[in-house]
């Protein structure tokens, strides 16, 4: 029915390949296409290399990228490579005519800003030319927002709050490691504070805001607010918000780490000179970090990454919990990666097989909670990824 162009060779890439792989009768045909050739091989190795075409490619060179689109003719790229190439990518589709997706927003290299103002900008040229983009489309951003939709959908006449609550309780065994790519991981968490509240955003010191939360079959963790993109697209969606805010757990370990990390210049993004060459030393410091693709075999524990939101429903304040939790083993056994990268590669799938189908092809660019949330979740369970709901409960929050 489709082919379809993978971008991005990581460990969400590899769990996008074998899932889009598992959908024949939908994704007929498939290349899987990244930097590193090697990487493409191993992964189409593992699901049979009959089954998957492999290209290298680098995604910030958009007429490398165009070539290699009018060559292939996919029907849609599903960009897993770094937010860094969003914008190339989403260039050479446009000139290509093909459909894009992708699971987190533009970064200029320089500058951590987490903002969707870039791609936004794209929605006219996407719907003049009749594609569809879809932004943001793994767990968090991605199902969150499908989250929020359905619950807005069916189980509110108006929302008031939402907290996303993302924990991950699993053991890696390493002293320090990232869950996935290092370099947006650490810029994404070592960032200032920012949530939503009666029509402003409110800053804070990193981890300043922090406490307990309960997460289901794991207990309690600390969480801390940090500032997490969806919350932009979210309260512009979702305008009777008055508050949203994005909780994650760390352990103290990991925080200690990161304070070193911090502390030494490690985690800086501007170029410096060592023996006469420019480096940035957080990718120095991916390079030397373990790999988040190869974190799977011995990984313990489970991740749950929720929406706790608060509204009315029939004059009637109402409080819901609805959620996923995933296990890093069975991730590991049914995909060889972790459950981060699972719990990414599943939705980026399932948003690529409604695009494709048809049910999620709307000519613009979009946020994944501008779509109907209920095909999308129908699709969940059936994927590896059940979802949960809690009516009426204490939010914690
Ligand atoms: N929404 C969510 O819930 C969520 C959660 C986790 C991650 N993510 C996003 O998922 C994406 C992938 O994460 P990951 O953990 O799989 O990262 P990763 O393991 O570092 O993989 C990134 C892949 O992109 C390739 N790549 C980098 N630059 C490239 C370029 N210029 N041209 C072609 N390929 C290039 C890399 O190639 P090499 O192998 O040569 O390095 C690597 O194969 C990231 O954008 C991350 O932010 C989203």
């Amino acid at each position: 029915m489709a082919k379809v162009m993978i971008i991005g060779a990581g460990g969400v890439g590899t769990v996008v390949a074998q899932k889009v792989a598992k959908v024949p009768q939908v994704f007929t045909d498939i290349v899987l296409a990244s930097r590193t050739l090697a990487k493409c091989e191993k992964i189409a190795a593992a699901i049979g290399p009959d089954r998957i075409k492999t290209v290298q490619v680098d995604a910030n060179n958009v007429s490398q990228l165009v070539d290699l689109l009018r060559r292939e003719r996919p029907e849609m790229v599903i960009h897993v490579a770094l937010p860094y190439q969003d914008l190339a990518i989403m260039d050479a589709c446009l000139e290509a005519g093909v459909h894009y997706l992708d699971t987190a927003n533009y970064e200029p290299p320089d500058v951590a800003r987490f903002e969707y103002k870039w791609q936004w900008a794209y929605h006219e040229r996407f719907e003049k030319a009749g594609l569809t983009a879809i932004l943001g489309c793994g767990f968090d951003p991605g199902v969150t927002g499908v989250f929020t939709a359905y619950a807005a959908k069916h189980h509110f006449d108006e929302i008031h709050s939402l907290d996303i609550v993302d924990c991950n309780a699993g053991d890696h065994g390493k002293p320090f490691a990232t869950n996935f790519n290092p370099e947006i991981n650490i810029r994404e968490v070592t960032q200032r504070g920012k949530y939503w509240e009666n029509g402003s955003w409110i800053e804070t010191e990193p981890h300043e805001i922090h406490k307990p939360l309960h997460y289901p079959r794991i207990g309690p963790r600390e969480s801390y607010l940090i500032y997490h993109e969806e919350l932009e697209s979210l309260v512009k969606h979702f305008p009777t918000l008055k508050r949203a805010r994005f909780w994650m757990t760390f352990s103290e370990e990991y925080l200690t780490h990161l304070r070193v990390i911090q502390n030494i210049g490690m985690a800086s993004i501007h170029p410096i000179l060592y023996e006469g060459k420019e480096i940035v030393p957080i990718q120095f410091l991916k390079a030397v970090l373990p790999d988040p693709g190869e974190l799977g075999p011995g990984y313990k524990g489970e991740t749950s990454i929720g929406c706790r939101i608060k509204g009315v429903k029939n004059g009637k304040e109402k409080t819901y919990y609805i959620y996923n939790n995933c296990r890093h083993e069975e991730a590991y056994r049914e995909t060889g990666t972790q459950a981060v990268s699972y719990t990414t590669g599943v939705p980026a799938t399932i948003g690529a097989l409604l695009l494709v189908t048809g049910k999620w092809k709307k000519p613009g660019v979009w946020n994944t909670e501008q779509f109907d949330p209920d095909p999308f979740m129908e699709q969940l369970p059936i994927h590896g990824l059940p979802w949960h709901e809690l009516h009426d409960v204490d939010l914690e929050v």
